[in-house]
């Protein structure tokens, strides 16, 4: 199937949380985001000149909200809804208070068959008077998400046949580290399996390895839970340490990834389903490593 249209970015995530304030403070005073505008129906935070990146919503239970990914321009956003019509997905367009509020320009939104996440597709995200100023860690970008889904066949395939996403990597009938062509990092998105559906972490990839080593130490002296590395993943290539938000769901710091060309790229490798290519190093993640973020499932796509 031709894909009509073209991905910028991932654009920026948006999770559920229980008590705003206090995740508010810990992505911004642990993790290092800066706030760009709370007080709204959301805290918007940001690692880059967007005026957000993440997007907290207070609700009852912990979860992903939304995954939103730019493209590279409006007539590729009317092509991309042409085209999931054409398919049969539910399109939904973001009214237009709702757009002003989240400082986009067009968007709509969609389910994904077989795991129901929410994805936005938007085109200009407000580019803010002054850059972002890195206080803790010199975070380059929100680098992916990762789900785990019961219907991993099914969903995998929405995304790479529907959907247009690449396969980078991987382990077969487990795991898929998707890019969003012809954005050249190694993933922006990937799935695993799972006995049900949700959140396995979000990823905020820093320039620096020495805030891999820092963050870990932050951590630690702010009693947060590191739930897996420092490592390397074989996949990617990347350093990582994974640690748990307040709600107990999982956020990584990564250093590195391969990065692919628009054109000619690498074939996707088929990864042994071993340790090892989770962590070169040896880590082991503990139980409650990628376990809470249900995906919400609310009937209406638009907030
Ligand atoms: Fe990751």
């Amino acid at each position: 199937m031709t894909i009509p249209f073209r991905y910028k970015r991932l654009g920026y995530a948006a999770l559920n949380v229980t008590d705003i304030a206090r995740s508010t403070t810990f992505y911004r005073d642990l993790v290092g985001l800066a706030v760009s505008e709370s007080g709204v129906d959301f805290t918007a935070l940001r690692c880059s000149r967007d005026h957000h990146n993440m997007l907290l919503y207070q609700a009852t239970e912990p979860g992903l909200k939304r995954i939103a990914f730019e493209l590279e321009t409006a007539a590729d956003l009317v092509a991309a809804r042409r085209h999931l019509e054409s398919l049969g997905v539910d399109v939904s367009e973001v009214d237009a208070g709702e757009r002003k509020r989240l400082r986009i320009g067009a968007a709509f939104r969609f389910r994904v068959p077989g795991c129901g996440v929410c994805i936005e597709f938007f085109t200009q995200l407000m580019h803010m008077a002054l850059p972002y100023v890195p206080t803790l860690a010199k975070i380059e970008r929100l680098g992916h998400v990762v789900l785990n889904v019961q219907n991993f066949d099914k969903v995998l395939g929405f995304f790479t046949e529907k959907l247009g996403f690449c396969i980078s990597d991987q382990v077969p009938g487990f795991a898929a580290f998707l890019r969003c062509y012809p954005n050249p990092l190694h993933h922006s998105l990937a799935i695993l399996t799972g006995t049900d559906d949700h959140l396995n972490h979000v990823n905020f990839m820093v320039s620096d390895i020495d805030d891999i080593g820092r963050g870990m130490n932050r951590m630690k002296r702010a009693n947060v839970d590191i739930v897996f590395g420092p490592g390397r993943h074989q996949p990617s290539e990347s350093i990582f340490l994974y640690f748990l938000d307040p709600d107990r769901m999982t956020v990584e710091y990564s250093f590195g990834m391969e990065t692919f060309p628009e054109a000619s790229a690498r074939e996707p490798r088929l990864l042994e389903p071993r340790p090892e290519a989770l962590d070169l190093w040896g880590s082991v993640p503990t139980p409650d490593f990628g376990k809470v973020g249900v995906i919400e499932q609310d009937e209406k796509v638009s907030a």
